[in-house]
């Protein structure tokens, strides 16, 4: 089921011969680099593939497939999680050979239209690690500005910046 488009991109649910694509994306350690171990193996991805598609039932949002309308191949996830009554955390991760040619903001852009026009959410925040600058920007320049420095153990990592862009 597609859920948005942008100019380049396509925003759709997750099938499950995916897993290949979802691998690519989270099997690669410079993608996780800020975000957690690398997926091991074909059966963690399906394992995810399964966790979206039922996040999706559940929520009506969960990270979504981005996929390139120029060759339709998969080349990163962007979506949201859901934090509490009316306020979501937004989520991107792309594959590194697209990295750097606005794919991330054209998404996160698309993304928030979306929250904000069809979901009727009032906030989005985001988390990035401190040194993930690249993160921090795609935020910033759609909107968001930073509220603080949190830590806690429910992080993959212990200390990020919380960024938050409201309606
Ligand atoms: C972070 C990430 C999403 C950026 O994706 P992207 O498609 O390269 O981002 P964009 O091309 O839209 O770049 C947006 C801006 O950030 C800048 N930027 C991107 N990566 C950067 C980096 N590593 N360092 C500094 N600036 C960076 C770009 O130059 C651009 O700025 P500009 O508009 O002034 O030219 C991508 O590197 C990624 O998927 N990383 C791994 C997953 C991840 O860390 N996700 C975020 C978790 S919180």
């Amino acid at each position: 089921m597609i859920i948005l488009e942008t100019k380049r991109l396509i925003l759709r649910t997750w099938k499950f011969d995916d897993a290949e694509d979802a691998l690519k994306i989270w099997g690669n350690s410079d993608v996780m680099k800020y975000i957690g171990k690398p997926f091991e193996n074909l059966d963690v991805a399906k394992k995810a593939m399964q966790n979206a598609i039922s996040a999706q039932e559940k929520h009506r949002i969960c990270l979504w497939a981005v996929v390139a309308k120029e060759n339709q191949t998969i080349i990163g996830a962007c979506g949201f999680h859901p934090v509490e009554d009316k306020v979501l955390e937004i989520a991107y991760h792309f594959i590194p050979e697209v990295w750097g040619k606005g794919f991330a903001s054209e998404t996160v852009q698309g993304c928030i239209e979306f929250a904000f026009t069809k979901l009727n959410i009032k906030k989005i925040v985001g988390f990035t690690d401190v040194e993930n600058l690249g993160s921090q920007k795609v935020l910033e320049k759609n909107g968001f500005e930073f509220v603080e420095i949190v830590t806690g153990q429910q992080l993959s990592k212990q200390i990020k910046e919380l960024l938050s862009l409201s309606f």
